[in-house]
């Protein structure tokens, strides 16, 4: 029994950590997804990460696109990256080049990184940008909800009902 309380401890510290550190898991919505889907192309072998994957819906989507990708999710919070790991058990063969890993995003390294997905709280905005400069020139940046402060994105994603997801570009944040 106390196994069971300790498992649940550590369930609500993680999630209050995450609330305090960039954000509480809120998932994006699945016809959000789709819609970013339909818009941005990504290469068949990129490397991509969710910097705060929640329970990893953004990655197994484009997973399901494009099957060659590998595709990382990082989350600090243990309930969401439970729930990620068990949909993934379901079905292996199709999510095999998915990786759902514990981490603290400020600490993960990003820069052999294809395309980035962000859904945080504007709080975390100045910290990221920072970590955003040792993107590649090349890389994809895909931030949901509220844009980053000072930095024109290349393309807004809108839909009816929808947040808007703005994308950028690696070689932005080189010069700020
Ligand atoms: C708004 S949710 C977005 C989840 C997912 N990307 C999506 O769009 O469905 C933000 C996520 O960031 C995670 N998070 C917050 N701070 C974090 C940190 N320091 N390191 C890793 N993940 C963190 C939260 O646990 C939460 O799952």
């Amino acid at each position: 029994m106390i196994f069971f309380y300790l498992i649940v401890l550590a369930i609500v510290i993680s999630a209050a950590y995450a609330g305090y550190s960039a954000a509480p898991w809120v998932p994006t919505k699945p016809a959000q997804r789709q819609l970013v889907l339909d818009h941005l192309t990504i290469s068949s072998n990129s490397r991509v990460i969710d910097l705060g994957c929640g329970d990893g819906s953004w990655l197994f989507t484009f997973a399901a696109k494009y099957p060659q990708i590998e595709a990382i999710g990082y989350d600090i919070s243990l309930l969401p990256l439970i729930i990620g790991q068990l949909r993934k058990s379901f079905s292996p063969k199709l999510y095999a080049r998915v990786h759902l890993r514990l981490g603290n995003l400020w600490q993960v390294d990003i820069t052999q990184t294809d395309v980035v997905f962000i859904f945080l709280m504007k709080k975390a905005y100045p910290r990221l940008v920072t970590k955003l400069a040792t993107l590649k020139p090349s890389t994809l940046v895909a931030v949901e909800a509220w844009p980053l402060p000072h930095i024109k994105p290349h393309q807004t994603i809108t839909g009816p009902n929808l947040l808007p997801v703005y994308i950028y570009q690696g070689n932005q944040f080189h010069s700020l």
